[in-house]
């Protein structure tokens, strides 16, 4: 029997015979990048190693990766879509190319020694060329020297078979698709590799990563040719068992039979809701980086994730919160292979019991504001919608269920129009804040990068050895650093900290950069909170003079002088033992 455990783990002995390097997981939070605010996709951490920089542990690499991604958000429900999912991939650094990423996926899903798909019912997608790339006659090739006819190879456009960038800007180029033909029959005459009816089931993207989109749009080529693969560990796991999707495998089933003994009603597409939402949810918390539920950024889409299952969770007719029971399972499944789901178990189960008493108290406020709207005036506009959902967070399901219990109407057109006005307006405001698209590196980030190192260095000189980095993000404008500590800094230490990073500055320390194994670094006192990632094998150490030594991938400024002057912004507690200080450089 395929489990999803048994398909990972052949995944990755596949690509160790072919001389790939295992790396870990990276965080679902990226770590000092600032274009996305998630991981969405294994390529998403290796952006340096894409654009040139070698990898420590060679140019073959494969792993199993946590990803996340919103903007399926509204899918979630169907056999297949997942905010959270795993993806192994596999990559090639300015290695190989088309052919053996091709023949190797090929041999992978066919042989019998590996998944022994059948390769008759193996469909194709190619890119067909546009002003900026050309058709990929050179993949299809190779699909054909593989035996799979033309009949079964399609060429589609760019939003069918282009990958990335992850960002605005950065690594990307024309993909192949594999497809794995069902038997079902096919929903219409135009039902092809890629229509989601369910006839084909889409197994595996091999993206070839030959180009750089700039941030004037253009695709300039990379110095180097690279591979980037992705194959959904849930979907794949679910296609070999048979299963029409992946809420029946057991990587599911237990929390949906949960949600079956806690539901009054059956509604299957809210239970997988919940089952995706939560599980994303444990997962963003597990990550142990100071993300709670609240109005911005990362908590913002915890929040939503969370609220929307609770509201799902009143659709089902569960009584009482229920969320941690979910959660229980969750940590139960996935426990063993991602510790951190059980090392921060607490943590999750009480932001989780939290985030669900903060919802009962907006809807029980925004029902008495439903209640006293409904007296004054007699019905409940439109506008009264949206201003309970803007004003109250009142979300509009809420209000259509409270208007038909009492036989009212509410204007739903209405509420559409206000809520497409006020999207669009944060929407422009987001645009605003991540225009200037930093997956190229701009040269200020990587200025920020290192006076982010020399402030981790200034932290444990001024308060002590057990400062540790939690999280690190940066944007053109500021640095932002969250560190392990339980007090509040005081106006000296705060100023001792800024003196001692501007001091390296002016010395015009030579940034150097060196590769060795962690136990090699960690012995010379390089910092590796992060390096704890990295398998056995070489990590990049970068040493500014004797005042700083960490393990990190880069980039980084060759002399400190270009830094230019570090000033902190603001010291804050982000969470319980956790500050977060927000610099800039002038
Ligand atoms: N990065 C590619 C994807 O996510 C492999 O499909």
């Amino acid at each position: 029997m395929w489990t999803a455990k048994k398909l990972e783990q052949r995944f990755l002995d596949f690509f160790k015979e072919k001389k790939h390097a295992i790396i870990p997981s990276a965080s679902l939070i990226p770590e000092n990048d600032p274009t996305v605010l998630f991981t969405t996709a294994g390529m998403h951490p290796l952006v340096p190693y894409l654009l040139g920089q070698p990898h420590p542990l060679g140019k073959r690499l494969a792993n199993n990766q946590k990803s996340l991604r919103t903007n399926d958000i509204e899918e979630v429900g169907d056999p297949s879509h997942l905010t959270f999912f795993f993806m192994l991939g596999n990559w090639s650094l300015g290695d190989y190319f088309k052919k053996e990423a091709i023949e190797w996926s090929f041999e992978f899903l066919t042989s019998k020694r590996w998944l022994g798909l059948d390769k008759n019912r193996l469909y194709i997608t190619c890119f067909a060329g546009d002003k900026d790339a050309p058709k990929d006659e050179e993949s299809a090739k190779v699909w054909e020297s593989l035996g799979i006819p033309k009949e079964r190879i399609f060429f589609n456009p760019k939003e069918d078979n282009w990958w990335g960038p992850a960002g605005k800007t950065g690594p990307c180029g024309p993909d192949t698709e594999m497809f794995y033909d069902t038997g079902k029959e096919k929903c219409g005459k135009n039902c092809k590799p890629g229509c989601f009816c369910g006839k084909y089931f889409e197994i595996w993207n091999d993206v070839f990563m030959q180009y750089n989109k700039t941030a004037s749009g253009k695709y300039e080529l990379l110095k180097q040719r690279n591979v980037d693969t992705g194959m959904g560990l849930e979907r794949t796991t679910a296609m070999l068992q048979g299963k029409e999707t992946v809420f029946e495998t057991e990587l599911f089933k237990p929390i949906m039979d949960k949600l079956d003994e806690l539901s009054e009603k059956d509604l299957v597409k809210s239970k997988r809701i919940i089952a995706d939402h939560l599980r994303a949810a444990c997962f963003i918390l597990a990550e142990g980086k100071g993300i709670v539920p609240s109005n911005v950024e990362h908590g913002y889409v915890l929040r939503r994730l969370i609220r929307r299952s609770i509201r799902h969770g009143r659709l089902l007719g569960i009584k009482g919160n229920f969320c941690r029971k979910i959660a229980e399972i969750i940590v139960e499944i996935y426990g063993k292979d991602w510790p951190e789901l059980k090392k921060n178990h607490e943590l999750i189960y009480l932001e989780l019991e939290r985030e669900e008493e903060r919802f009962s108290k907006v809807l029980s406020n925004g029902l008495k504001m439903f209640e006293k709207i409904l007296r004054k005036e007699g019905k409940i506009s439109g506008k009264d919608a949206f201003l309970l959902y803007q004003s109250f967070g009142f979300p509009l399901e809420m209000t259509l269920e409270l208007a038909k219990e009492r036989g009212i109407t509410v204007d739903k057109k209405v509420f559409e129009r206000e809520f497409e006005k006020h999207q669009q307006l944060s929407r422009k405001a987001t645009e605003g804040k991540f225009k200037s698209g930093l997956q190229d590196y701009g040269e200020k980030t990587v200025r920020m990068h290192t006076a982010t190192h020399l402030l981790h260095a200034a932290l444990r000189k001024v308060l002590g050895g057990h400062v540790q980095q939690k999280g690190s993000n940066i944007t053109p404008e500021r640095l932002r650093f969250d560190f392990s500590h339980s007090e509040k800094l005081t106006k000296e230490q705060l100023k001792k900290l800024e003196e001692l990073v501007n001091e390296q500055i002016k010395k015009a320390i030579p940034v150097e950069r060196k590769e060795e194994s962690l136990a090699e670094a960690k012995k010379e006192g390089a910092l590796a909170f992060f390096g704890e990632k990295y398998k056995p094998g070489k990590v990049s150490v970068y040493t500014i003079g004797d005042f700083s030594k960490e393990v990190c991938a880069g980039p980084h400024v060759k002399n400190t002088k270009v830094i230019g002057k570090f000033k902190i912004l603001k010291e804050e507690s982000v969470a319980a033992g956790i500050r977060r200080i927000k610099a800039v450089i002038e």
